[in-house]
Order: C-alpha cells, then sequence, then structure tokens
C-alpha cells in the first residue's frame, strides 16, 4: 500500500512521462530536464516524432547517450512493455499526457478513444500501482467544464456532459484516478485542466505538429502565414462578444510546462499550504513525509480572453504580413467564450503564466518558419 515518497531532491527524483514527445510533452521535458529532474519518456510515436526527443536534449545540453533522458517507443496500453519500463527506472512520478486529443476525429472513432485513452489510463495506473508509484499528475482539459456556468472558469465551476468522446475520456479519466483515492489514500493525484496551449520553445526547435490540416486555429493561421494553406476560415462572428468571434483562453506552452514542474512540487510539500486538495467530501491529509495525498484540480490558463480576431492580427505581428481570413458559419459544439481564474495555480502552485498573445504567435512563428513541414524533413 505504500507510495513512491516525493520528498527528495530534483536530481534524484524519475519522472515519467507519457506521451513526453508529443507538443505539451516534449515542452514539459525541457523544463524538467532545466529543474534537474530525471525524465523516462514513453511514447509510441502515433502523433508524435522521435526528433522532438533529439530537440530536447540539444536544447537542455544533453548528449544522446545521457541517462537523464531515456526514451521507450511503446504504447501505455502494452502491459509488457511498461512493466520494463518500470523495472529498468527507479520511477518516482507519472506525467501523463498519451492520449489522442482530435475533437472531430473522437466523434467518428469512439472505440479508438475509449480504448486508447481510458483503457490506456488503466494499464497504466495499474502498472504504476504494482510498483508502489501512486503520484500522477493528469493531462485534463477545461473542456470538463462544457458550457460553463460562469465565465472567469474557477475549479468550482460545475463538470457539464462533453459533447464529444474526446471531451468524455478527460472527464472519465478524472473520475477514474480521483476513485483511485478514494479507494487508497495513498495515491497523490493533480488533475490539470488546460486551456488553449499554443506557442513553441524560444529556441524554435520543438513546437506543435499536427498532422494533415490542422483543426485548431493556431497551427492553421501559422500554415497560412507561412504560405501552406490559402486563408484562415473564421468560424461565426456573430457571437455575443466584443468583435463577435469566439474568445479563448490561450496559453504559452512553455507557461504550461512549468505549470507540470510546478504541480510536482506541490505534490512533494514544497509548495504550497495544500488547502488546495479535496474536492466535494474528499479530503486529503499530508503523508508523513510532507508530501501530499488527495486529488488537487488546477485550472491552468491566462485568465485572459482573445477573440480570434485578435490571435489573427498577432499573428500577422509575428510574422510581418497580412494574413487572409473569410468568415464561415460557426462551428458545431463551440461557446462563445471560454477565460479561466487561474488564482488557485497561483496560490497554491506559486504558478502564474508569464506570456502574453504576441510572445506566443512570435515563438509559433519562430518554430513554423524554421520548420515549415514540422519535424518532417529532419
Ligand atoms: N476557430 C476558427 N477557425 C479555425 C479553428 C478554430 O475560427 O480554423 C475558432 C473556434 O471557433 C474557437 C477558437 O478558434 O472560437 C479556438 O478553436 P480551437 O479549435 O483552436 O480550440 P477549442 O477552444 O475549440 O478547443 C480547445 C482544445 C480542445 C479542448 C477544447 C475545450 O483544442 O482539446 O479547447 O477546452 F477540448
Amino acid at each position: 500500500m505504500a507510495n513512491k515518497s516525493l520528498a527528495k531532491v530534483p536530481e534524484s527524483t524519475c519522472v515519467l512521462v507519457t506521451g513526453g514527445a508529443g507538443f505539451i510533452g516534449s515542452h514539459t521535458c525541457v523544463e524538467l530536464l532545466n529543474k534537474g529532474y530525471r525524465v523516462v519518456v514513453v511514447d509510441d510515436l502515433s502523433n508524435s516524432s522521435k526528433v522532438a526527443l533529439d530537440r530536447v536534449r540539444q536544447i537542455t545540453g544533453l548528449s544522446a547517450d545521457d541517462a537523464r533522458l531515456a526514451f521507450y517507443e511503446c504504447n501505455i496500453l502494452d502491459r509488457e512493455a511498461l512493466t520494463r519500463v518500470f523495472q529498468e527506472n527507479e520511477i518516482d512520478a507519472i506525467i501523463h499526457f498519451a492520449g489522442f486529443k482530435a475533437v472531430g476525429e473522437s466523434v467518428q472513432k469512439p472505440l479508438e478513444y475509449y480504448w486508447n485513452n481510458v483503457a490506456g489510463t488503466l494499464v497504466l495506473c495499474s502498472v504504476a500501482r504494482e510498483f508502489d508509484v501512486k503520484n500522477i499528475v493528469f493531462s485534463s482539459s477545461a473542456t470538463v467544464y462544457g458550457e460553463p456556468d460562469f465565465i472567469p472558469i474557477t475549479e468550482s465551476c460545475p463538470k457539464h456532459e462533453a459533447t464529444n468522446p474526446y471531451g468524455e475520456t478527460k472527464s472519465m479519466l478524472e473520475r477514474v484516478l480521483t476513485d483511485l483515492y478514494k479507494g487508497d489514500n495513498e495515491w497523490n493525484v493533480v488533475l490539470l485542466r488546460y486551456f488553449n496551449p499554443i506557442g513553441a520553445h524560444e529556441s524554435g526547435l520543438i513546437g506543435e505538429d499536427p498532422k494533415g490540416i490542422p483543426n485548431n486555429l493556431l497551427p492553421y493561421v501559422a500554415q497560412v502565414a507561412v504560405g501552406k494553406l490559402a486563408c484562415v476560415g473564421v468560424f461565426g462572428d456573430d457571437y455575443p462578444t466584443p468583435d463577435g468571434t469566439g474568445v479563448r483562453d490561450y496559453i504559452h506552452v512553455v507557461d504550461l510546462a512549468r505549470g507540470h514542474v510546478a504541480a510536482l512540487e506541490w505534490m512533494g510539500g514544497k509548495v504550497g499550504t495544500g488547502e488546495a486538495i479535496g474536492i466535494g467530501s474528499i479530503k486529503g491529509t499530508p503523508a508523513e513525509d510532507g508530501t501530499r495525498r488527495g486529488v488537487g484540480i488546477f485550472n491552468l490558463g491566462t485568465g485572459k480572453g482573445s477573440s480570434v480576431l485578435d490571435v489573427i492580427h498577432a499573428f500577422e505581428r509575428a510574422c510581418g504580413h497580412e494574413l487572409a481570413y473569410e468568415i464561415k458559419p460557426r462551428r458545431a459544439g463551440d461557446v462563445a467564450e471560454n477565460y479561466a481564474a487561474c488564482d488557485k495555480a497561483r496560490d497554491e502552485l506559486g504558478w502564474v503564466a508569464e506570456y502574453d498573445l504576441d510572445r506566443m504567435c512570435a515563438d509559433s512563428w519562430r518554430w513554423q518558419s524554421t520548420n515549415p513541414n514540422g519535424y518532417a524533413a529532419s
């Protein structure tokens, strides 16, 4: 029933990062390595590239054989392979990103989404438990709030039914991880609800590399800017927002990555009071070594909403030329406005987002213009 203790320095703490070759995962590896943590990446490369990890080494000054960053190409559904990862590494905590993430595709392929995201997480947690690793940070999403009851959205804003299987997997997994704690109070769980991650590392070496035509606004705008796509479709200009286009809380991926490191330190009892633990009647209690036990839930956003047109204009400033756009009908399932209250993450994790929209677009442009085909040509 024990749990690995996080009451130690980063240099002797080993973090398993599932999905560590992906967009948010690779940026989180950089921030962990910068802080001195040891990192083991598990990624099946189904929507990511091994080149991203070479770039992570380049950014952090690690040689190819430096043991501080290890990589296993495997899917989290593969129990045998995962078991080997835990046998070969003294893992202390997990940051769990691995999962399918395309909203539209999830409607077409619900079975694949539930299987990969939900069953995969069950396998991961069950293997982790065998090795007494019960510290987990989970990559959740603001999508769990559905049509939010109020804005800015606080963590106590009620969850609503998701409008697609992708969102449902996030919501279900929040539930699963919460129940793990309810059943065994040794678990130490953090659910991070991301708003809209964009941007790239300032080096221009890692960034978002979507397959095919992007679904999300920022990668679409970036590909118009670089000449790969002709024109941005703006989905609706008749929302009850200042300029009529949808408003979102865009957050720089490096800020988001740092939020994960802060969550890890919070789990280890190194920051915060622990008052943020507890949902409803579930109250966490700290362990004897001062590390936390419970379920901590945090929004990670900037607290500032930007419209689709704000984003297009910020990107025009970044790339130095005008971008073609055209108003299109609303996209089904979109809400008018969505931005976070981030007071809880600030007060407990000691974390605040530092970068503004102009910086997000400047970094995104640096990545896009120097890697127009993502990692493919590398
Ligand atoms: N938009 C356009 N044109 C595009 C793409 C998007 O106008 O080509 C608009 C959307 O209508 C919305 C805004 O840009 O107003 C942002 O859209 P994104 O698709 O970039 O992001 P979403 O807010 O829809 O989705 C994000 C994440 C999901 C998550 C969801 C809910 O991508 O993973 O937030 O929190 F589920």
